[in-house]
């Protein structure tokens, strides 16, 4: 098996930034690479300061993690040393296709290229590449160095030794909170185990944004609604993810899996605007405070009672068996442990066990009430038989 020194992280973001760091950590030569110099400038000042935090608390040497560090405008000549590319770039399957073939027709032989998509399919990612079998998914969580969870998917070409490498390079990335839980995907379906389960959240979330707009209720009522039992309410989660994001991979849902999945308007008519949550300053919530300032807010507003915590458990163990149904993954328990490990909340299966006849119920009602279909509950909830899948 090829021995991993050069790890090339593509895209300087919120993801690409956090890669870098804890890549850098694991003691990696990284290479950072974007379009343009100002990209990479941002990326590394998030690198630095992080890394800089945790020399203040005697955890690293920061000089010597920063060293591992180099920065690049051109793909091209960039990925000519390199081991592993992990991908980082805007959510767009034409974008993704033709980074994953500038670094095969660039890079050496044995070179793996591993996206970072929140959705899309592996297999097209690396279909016209001309090395199918050398490109895989690398899921991370956001942030990064404080989320355990990767996600390492095999597309229908993956080889053996690709995967390998990637579960292998997933395991050495340290985390800055607990230990990293790396989750084997076995099946390359849209949004793969995690964002796949919580992905039809997003539907009724959209509908209850809407609904709020309508009524005019301030977002952190909605929020509110969450009363702590998530850590982060649905408005200041989604401005946190990046209201693009949401609207690239909600599209991607509604050709995928369900026209259900269309974008809230609220949400597109934020984007439109070029309110895109956190990284923009503006979203749901105004950022120039910081998130603990909205955080308080949320605290002291009185609950909208619109987003029900228990409709989400329901949808979320809906999904979670058309998970099972599709071969995704194995059995429950390592759906269940993902989700805690990438989402820090726990996943629907331990509640779920007690609760699907009435939660099926529920669910039929909330389809009706919302006029989205795709929520109906599926055989394997209504049937009761996810309880014999645990391993
Ligand atoms: N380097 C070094 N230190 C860092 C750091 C970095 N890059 N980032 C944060 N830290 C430090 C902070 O400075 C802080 O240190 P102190 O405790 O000394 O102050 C410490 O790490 C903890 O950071 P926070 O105070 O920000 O942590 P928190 O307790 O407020 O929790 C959270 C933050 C873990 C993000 C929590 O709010 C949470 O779990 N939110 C949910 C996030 C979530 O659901 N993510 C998944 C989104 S979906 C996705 O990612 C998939 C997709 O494809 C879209
Ligand atoms: P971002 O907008 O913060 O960063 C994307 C970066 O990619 C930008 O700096 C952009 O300039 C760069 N880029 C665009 N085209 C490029 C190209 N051809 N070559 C090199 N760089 C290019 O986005 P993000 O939130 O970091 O998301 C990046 C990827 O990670 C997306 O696929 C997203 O779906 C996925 N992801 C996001 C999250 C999240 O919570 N934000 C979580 C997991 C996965």
């Amino acid at each position: 098996m090829v021995d991993i020194k050069n790890v090339l992280v593509l895209g300087a973001g919120l993801m690409g930034s956090g890669i870098a760091q804890v890549s850098m950590m694991a003691g990696y030569n990284v290479t950072l690479v974007d379009v343009e110099q100002r990209f990479v400038d941002k990326g590394v000042k998030g690198i630095e300061e992080g890394v800089k935090k945790l020399e203040a608390k005697g955890q690293l040497n920061a000089a010597e993690v920063l060293g591992k560090l180099k920065t690049s405008i051109d793909l091209a000549s960039a990925v000519k040393n390199v081991d592993i590319v992990i991908e980082a770039v805007i959510e767009k399957m034409e974008v993704k296709k033709q980074v994953c073939k500038t670094v095969m027709a660039n890079g050496p032989s044995h070179v793996i290229f591993a996206s970072n998509t929140s959705t899309m399919s592996i297999t097209e990612i690396g279909k016209d590449s001309g090395a199918p079998e050398r490109a895989c998914g690398m899921h991370f969580f956001n942030p990064v160095p404080l989320m355990r969870c990767i996600e390492v998917i095999r597309g229908a070409s993956t080889s053996d030794s690709t995967f390998e490498i990637a579960m292998k390079v997933a395991e050495s990335l340290p985390c800055l909170r607990g230990k990293r839980y790396i989750a084997p995907v076995l099946k390359d379906r849209p949004g793969f185990i995690v964002n796949r389960m919580n992905a039809p959240v997003q539907i009724y979330m959209g509908w209850v944004f809407d609904q709020a707009r309508e009524k005019q209720i301030p977002w952190e009522r909605i929020d509110a609604d969450a009363g702590g039992k998530m850590p982060m309410g649905p408005c200041l989660l989604a401005d946190y993810v990046g209201l693009d994001t949401m609207v690239h991979v909600m599209n991607y849902y509604k050709e995928t899996l369900s026209s259900d999945f269309e974008p809230p308007k609220i949400v597109k008519d934020l984007v439109a605007a070029g309110n895109l949550g956190a990284k923009t300053g503006k979203g749901f919530y105004d950022w120039s405070k910081g998130r603990e300032a909205i955080v308080e807010k949320t605290k002291k507003a009185e609950p909208a009672g619109m987003f029900d915590l228990v409709n989400t458990m329901a949808i979320l163990l809906n999904e979670g068996c058309r998970i099972l149904e599709e071969g995704v993954a194995s059995g429950f328990k390592i759906i269940d442990d993902a989700n805690m490990a990438g989402m820090n909340t726990p996943g629907p299966f331990g509640a779920g066990k007690n609760n699907w006849q009435e939660w099926s119920k529920l669910l039929e009602d909330l389809a009706k009430k919302t006029g989205k279909s795709y929520l109906k509950p599926c055989d394997l909830m209504k049937s009761g038989k996810f309880t014999e899948m645990r391993k």
